[in-house]
């Protein structure tokens, strides 16, 4: 392992941590994971990120009552300490302040379980169903202040299927989150990702038309 040294920021169960450990593993790939931060001692992540011999920290948000800006001054120097020059936000369920977006801008990124800008906020599959979307997905994007708005640089759709329920849908849109967010860290450490006029662009991506997902199939 060797490369972008990232920081990845859980709440919880931590299975887009695993994809990123996982796809570190690899020696060809071009970023580490220097740390993993949480914000809750408990989180699943913490154990995944221990069995790979990962440092870990927690900042606990109930430490800091009314004081936001401690927690994320905590946070901001665990990460400047690791040597953090990538800030991967995986399942952090905290809303950060403007000033540590700012710190971090361009340099924070975020995977969320929709096709934004649709469906920003929780509970977006089982809002998909609901509003009989046919198609579905994720997306990794760069953090703004703003809540689930940035500029885009990964997604993946996936097919909503007639009898799916939201635990199904996000099954399936679980096993491309593991896949689309390694991608996006990939290409920022290869130095492939610009950011212009809050647009992504990717340099040396080949488009590819005939990977077009059509639903119902004809
Ligand atoms: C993932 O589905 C991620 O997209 C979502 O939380 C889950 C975390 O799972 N993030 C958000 O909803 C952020 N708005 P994980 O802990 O197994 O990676």
């Amino acid at each position: 392992m060797a490369g972008l040294k990232v920081g990845v920021l859980i709440s919880g169960r931590g299975s887009n941590l695993q994809a990123l450990i996982d796809a570190a593993a690899d020696p060809d790939f071009p970023a580490e994971i220097a740390l993993v931060l949480s914000n809750k001692a408990d989180a699943a992540g913490l154990a995944r990120a221990a069995g790979a011999g990962i440092a870990t920290a927690v900042v606990d948000h109930r430490g800091f009552p009314g004081d936001k800006p401690a927690f994320e001054a905590a946070m901001d120097a665990r990460l400047r300490d690791a040597g953090v020059e990538l800030v991967c936000l995986a399942g952090f369920m905290r809303l950060l302040s403007p000033w540590f977006v700012d710190a971090w801008r361009d340099w924070m990124i975020n995977i969320h379980p929709s096709l934004l800008p649709a469906f920003k906020g929780l509970d977006t599959h089982q809002r998909a169903l609901d509003a009989g979307v046919r198609v579905h997905g994720c997306t990794v994007h760069y953090v703004r202040s703003e809540m689930d708005v940035g500029p885009i640089i990964v997604q993946a759709a996936v097919p909503v299927l007639p009898d799916d329920d939201a635990h199904a849908l996000a099954g399936r849109v679980l096993a491309q989150e593991h896949r689309a967010y390694p991608l996006a860290v990939r290409l920022i450490a290869e130095g492939r990702v610009r950011v212009e006029n809050e647009r992504v662009r990717v340099e040396g991506h080949a488009p590819d038309g005939a990977s077009v997902l059509l639903n119902p199939a004809p």
